[in-house]
């Protein structure tokens, strides 16, 4: 029996690029900073110049602003004014973005849970010709800065842990459906369960485009995306900095998605598809129901070829590893073996090929070098429901894990 606490919809994409507000009176959000903790007023320090400076060049002035019941802010800012066009490349593009060409599968049509977030729960929307983002804060710039990203091949940092299954090969992209929880998490560590398309030259891992959900501060899993195009020694999350291209006028990177699983009750899922445009080579994103928006091919070396490499499963980031293991959770904050409604899943595990077919994996490899922390498991069942799948996670620190 299968429970979805999400919506149930027919998958129609809806894409519109309006340039219609450009005249709409424009808000700056100088007046707001202060108040909403995203400018520290009168601290000289050094480091807090360069985030306020950060912040500044970030947060774009908006039409209008929503206070999500978390806090958050949201703003809805004008199309054109987003981040990714601060780069005088992609600026000239704006115009000549089209509809992506979505893969074909020969699976049956299913049907596809869309995405809720707490900042539109109460029905608040951006208008027309705007995006929702979430106002980033100077909390958010430290935070993502000490918490840079590995993968699993360059892992020198003790810093992270895995639990995945991956497949190797030659990619356009990828599709999965990942399960929603809410894991405890350790001061400031991360917990991530997500989606990696990544393009390994040799050895070294070049560039990836990543999404999924993930949990930091404050216990609530945000929905999020990542690439870097040198080897993670750089890399950017959601739209803190320019490169992602944000289409969608319904859903915000970095807010929290809401609701999410209970243990041994609902069940909330979301689809994730990252996916080469066979006409522009453009790797979108679509998260449930909607397109995101997509990573400009210009942005990347190898990725303007093939992925080499897919990921799915969770990752844990833990800023102080030396002593006791961290009690943050992957997953559920339960193993895998608990099975259906206890443990995270990801299923329905598919890539997408050079003809821009999606297809079940094959092949698939699991990696979890510390499985008394954080698990993984695979399995196949019912193609239309769970395809291959993986079970993965667990509590961290226990008796069996110091
Ligand atoms: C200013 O920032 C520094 C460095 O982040 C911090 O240690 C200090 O407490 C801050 N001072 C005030 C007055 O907020
Ligand atoms: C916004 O766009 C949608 C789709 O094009 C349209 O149905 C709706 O009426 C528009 N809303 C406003 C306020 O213009
Ligand atoms: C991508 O993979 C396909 C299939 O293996 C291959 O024919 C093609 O040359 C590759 N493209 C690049 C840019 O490496
Ligand atoms: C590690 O855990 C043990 C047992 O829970 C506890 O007694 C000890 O104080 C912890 N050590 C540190 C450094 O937190």
């Amino acid at each position: 029996m299968q429970f979805s606490c999400c919506h149930d919809t027919h998958s129609i994409v809806s894409f519109v690029v309006l340039v219609s507000l450009l005249f709409t009176p424009i808000i700056s959000s100088k007046d707001f900073r202060e108040k909403n903790g995203t400018s520290i007023a009168g601290n000289k320090s050094k480091n807090m110049k360069l985030i306020n400076a950060q912040l500044r060049k970030i947060n774009k002035p908006f039409v209008k602003s929503i206070k999500s019941p978390d806090d958050d802010i949201i703003d809805c800012v004008l199309f054109h004014l987003q981040p990714a066009f601060d780069l005088p490349e992609l600026r000239e593009k704006i115009s000549l973005i089209q509809v992506p060409e979505l893969p074909k599968t020969h699976a049956k049509a299913g049907t596809n849970s869309e995405i809720k977030q707490l900042w539109h729960s109460k029905g608040e929307s951006c208008p027309n010709g705007t995006i929702p983002i979430k106002r980033t804060t100077a909390s958010d710039i430290s935070i993502f800065k000490s918490a840079k990203k590995y993968s699993r091949k360059n892992l020198v940092s003790a810093n992270y842990e895995h639990a995945t299954g991956y497949v190797q090969g030659e990619f356009h992209g990828a599709n999965a459906e990942l399960n929603v929880w809410k894991p405890y998490i350790s001061s400031n560590d991360f917990s991530r369960s997500q989606i990696w398309v990544l393009s390994y030259v040799g050895a070294n891992l070049a560039n990836s485009v990543e999404a999924g959900w993930e949990v930091y501060k404050d216990s609530r899993p945000r929905l999020f995306i990542f690439w870097t195009a040198d080897g993670y020694q750089s890399g950017c999350y959601n739209l803190v900095c320019s490169g992602f291209v944000q289409t969608t006028q319904k859903f915000s990177l970095g807010s929290a998605i809401d609701p999410v699983s209970t243990y041994n009750g609902v069940q909330c899922h979301v689809a994730f598809m990252i996916w080469k445009d066979p006409k522009s080579g453009d790797w979108w994103l679509k998260v449930g129901t909607e397109v995101i928006g997509y990573w400009p091919k210009s942005l990347f070396t190898s990725l303007q070829g093939n992925a080499t490499t897919i990921e799915y499963g969770g990752e844990v980031y833990s800023h102080d590893l030396a002593d006791n293991h961290t009690t943050t959770q992957m997953g559920s904050g339960h193993f895998p073996d608990e099975d259906f409604k206890k443990a995270a899943f990801i299923r329905k595990l598919a890539v997408i090929d050079q003809h821009n077919e999606l297809k079940p994996v094959s092949n698939l490899n699991l990696f979890a070098p510390r499985p008394n922390c954080y698990d993984v498991r695979k399995g196949r069942g019912n193609p239309d429901i769970w395809g291959d799948y993986i079970f993965f996670g667990g509590p961290g620190y226990n008796p069996n894990c110091l």
